[in-house]
C-alpha cells in the first residue's frame, strides 16, 4: 500500500493536534467537556501538595484551602490528582445521588491485605448482597441480644486496667477488638481470641507499607499474618460446618446457604470488618475519655444518668437483674449525646477516597474520570454554619437534631458504616461501668493531636486509672470492682 506524501502529513499533524489538546487541557484550568477544573492549585510535578498536606495538621491544609477557594477546589496529593469538597451538599452529590459514579478506593496494600473481595472495595451487586449479610448481624435486632455478652469484655477491660498508667488507645484497640470478634463469631471462638489478636498485630503493621514483597519487609511479614489469620477462619468454618449448626453472628450470616459466598470472600470480609471495627471506635472511646476528664461537669452529669441506671437495677444481688439490658442503653440520653458531639469534634475519619469513575459535571465544574474526590468530614462538622462555636465540646447541641448532610461521621449513602449502632451501643456499656466504678486522671501534656491514621490524642491518652472507692464503699457498704 502506497502513502502519498499529503496523507502522511495529515496523519501527522492531527496526532500532533491530539497530543497539543491533551498538553493544553493539563495546562488550562479547563477539562474536557470545556468546563472548568475547580479552582486550586497543583503543586510540583507528580509530589503535588503532598508534603504541605502530610507537614502538618491535615485540617490546617484543608481549612487554608477552603478559605482560599470555597468548598470545592482541586489539589494534588500522593501522585493523585485530586478534588477535595467541603458542603453538605457537595458530599451528599458524591455519596448519595450520584454514588454511582464515585467508587471508593484504597492504597494497593491495604486492598491486598484486607483481601480485594472485602466490601469496601466493590459497587454494584456484590456490595449490595454483602451489606444485607453485614447489616443482618449488625442491626439493633441482632444485636439487642448481645448486651450480656459484651458487658464482662468492657468489666474485663477496665478491671486490667486498674491502678496502673496506661495507653488508653492501646487498651480501647483490645476492648473493640474483642466486641468486634464477638460479634463476627459469637460466644464460641473465644478460644482463638489471643492467637487472632496476636496475627492482627503484625498485620496491621503494614496496611500503610509499600507493597514490596520481599524477605524481611513489612508488608511480607504482614501477608504472612494474614495467611495465618485466614488460616483460622476456614477452620472455624469447617468446624461448623461438620457440626451444621446455625450461627445468628456475621460468620453465620456469610456462610448461610443461600449466600453462595466462597471461602475466600468470606475470610476476606471477616478480616475486613475486624479493621474497620477496632480502631475507629477505639479512638473515639480514647477522645471520650479525654473530653470527659477536660468538661467535669459533663462528666458529672454523665456519672449521674448511669448511676440512675445502675440504681433501676438493684436486683436483690440477682446477677441477671444487675446486667444491662438493650433497654437500659436506650435509656442513656445524655451519654449518648456525648457520643455524638464526640464524634464531631474528634472526627476521627476526617474524610473519605473515591474516584470518580466518569467525567462529572458538579455546579458547574468537571470532575474529571480517574480523579480522586475527598469528602472532607471533619471541616463539615467544624463549620460554624452547621454548628455554632464549633472548637467547643458541647453534648447539648445535639438536643436538636443536626441540619440535614452535616452529620457524617458515619459517613452517608450506599457505602455508610453498617457498624454504627454495635459501636454506640459499645461505648455506652463501657461508659457505664467506667463512670460508676472508676476515676481517672490525665497524665502528661494533652494538647497534641496524631494521625494513625485516625486522628487521636498524642501517645495515644495515658492516664491512670483508679477503682472509685468512696462511691462504690456508700453504694455497696463495702468496695467493690468494676
Ligand atoms: C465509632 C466507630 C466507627 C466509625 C467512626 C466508623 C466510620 C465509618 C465510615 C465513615 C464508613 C464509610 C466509609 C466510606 O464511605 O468509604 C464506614 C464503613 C464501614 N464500617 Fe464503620 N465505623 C465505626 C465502627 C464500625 C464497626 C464497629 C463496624 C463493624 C463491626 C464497622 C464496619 C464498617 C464496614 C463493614 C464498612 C464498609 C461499608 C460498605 O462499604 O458498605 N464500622 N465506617
Amino acid at each position: 500500500m502506497e502513502f502519498s506524501f499529503t496523507t502522511i502529513a495529515l496523519f501527522l499533524s492531527s496526532v500532533l493536534v491530539l497530543l497539543l489538546t491533551k498538553v493544553i487541557l493539563k495546562v488550562l484550568p479547563f477539562g474536557r467537556r470545556g468546563l472548568p477544573l475547580p479552582p486550586g492549585t497543583m503543586g510540583w510535578p507528580y509530589v503535588g501538595e503532598t508534603f504541605q498536606l502530610y507537614s502538618q495538621n491535615p485540617n490546617v491544609f484543608f481549612l487554608s484551602k477552603q478559605v482560599r477557594f470555597g468548598p470545592i477546589f482541586k489539589t494534588h496529593i500522593l501522585g493523585c490528582p485530586c478534588v477535595m469538597i467541603s458542603s453538605p451538599e457537595a458530599a451528599r452529590f458524591i455519596l448519595v445521588t450520584k454514588s454511582h459514579l464515585f467508587r471508593p478506593t484504597y492504597p494497593d496494600s491495604k486492598e491486598r491485605m484486607l483481601g480485594k473481595q472485602a466490601i469496601f472495595f466493590h459497587q454494584g451487586e456484590y456490595h449490595t448482597q454483602l451489606r444485607k449479610l453485614v447489616l443482618r448481624a449488625l442491626l439493633p435486632d441482632a444485636l439487642r441480644n448481645q448486651v450480656s455478652d459484651i458487658e464482662p469484655i468492657a468489666i474485663d477491660c477496665l478491671r486490667s486496667m486498674e491502678g496502673r498508667v496506661v495507653n488508653t488507645f492501646q487498651e480501647m484497640k483490645t476492648f473493640s477488638f474483642n466486641v468486634a470478634l464477638l460479634s463476627i463469631f459469637g460466644k464460641d471462638e473465644v478460644k482463638y481470641r489471643e492467637d487472632l489478636n496476636r496475627c492482627y498485630y503484625v498485620l496491621e503493621k503494614g496496611y500503610n507499607s509499600m507493597p514490596i514483597n520481599l524477605p524481611g519487609t513489612l508488608f511480607r511479614k504482614s501477608m504472612a499474618a494474614r495467611k495465618k489469620i485466614a488460616g483460622i477462619v476456614e477452620k472455624i468454618i469447617l468446624e461448623r460446618r461438620q457440626m451444621k449448626l446455625d450461627h445468628n453472628d456475621l460468620l453465620g450470616s456469610f456462610m448461610a446457604n443461600a449466600t453462595g459466598l466462597t471461602d475466600e470472600q468470606i475470610t476476606d470480609n471477616v478480616i475486613g470488618v475486624i479493621f474497620a471495627a477496632r480502631d475507629t471506635t477505639a479512638s473515639v472511646m480514647t477522645w471520650i475519655v479525654k473530653y470527659l476528664a477536660e468538661n467535669p461537669s459533663v462528666l458529672k452529669a454523665v456519672t449521674e444518668e448511669q448511676e440512675a441506671v445502675m440504681k433501676s437495677k438493684e436486683g436483690g444481688g440477682d446477677k441477671e437483674k444487675v446486667m444491662l439490658t438493650w433497654a437500659d442503653t436506650k435509656n442513656m440520653p445524655l451519654t449518648s449525646r456525648v457520643i455524638q458531639e464526640t464524634l464531631r469534634v474528634a472526627s476521627v475519619l476526617s474524610f473519605i477516597f473515591r474516584e470518580a469513575v466518569e467525567d462529572v459535571e458538579y455546579e458547574g465544574f468537571l470532575i474529571p474520570k480517574g480523579w480522586k474526590v475527598l469528602p472532607l468530614f471533619r471541616i463539615i462538622h467544624h463549620s460554624p454554619e452547621n454548628f455554632p462555636e464549633p472548637e467547643k465540646f458541647d453534648p447539648s447541641r445535639f438536643e436538636v437534631a443536626p441540619k440535614p448532610n452535616t452529620y457524617l461521621p458515619f459517613g452517608n449513602g450506599v457505602h455508610s458504616c453498617p457498624g454504627n449502632e454495635l459501636a454506640k451501643l459499645e461505648i455506652l456499656v463501657l461508659l457505664h461501668h467506667l463512670t460508676t466504678k472508676y476515676r481517672w486522671s490525665l497524665m502528661g501534656s494533652q494538647n497534641g493531636i496524631q494521625y494513625s491514621p485516625f486522628a487521636l490524642p498524642q501517645n495515644g491518652l495515658p492516664i491512670k486509672l483508679s477503682l472509685n472507692m468512696i462511691d462504690n464503699f456508700h453504694q455497696n457498704g463495702t468496695t467493690t470492682r468494676g
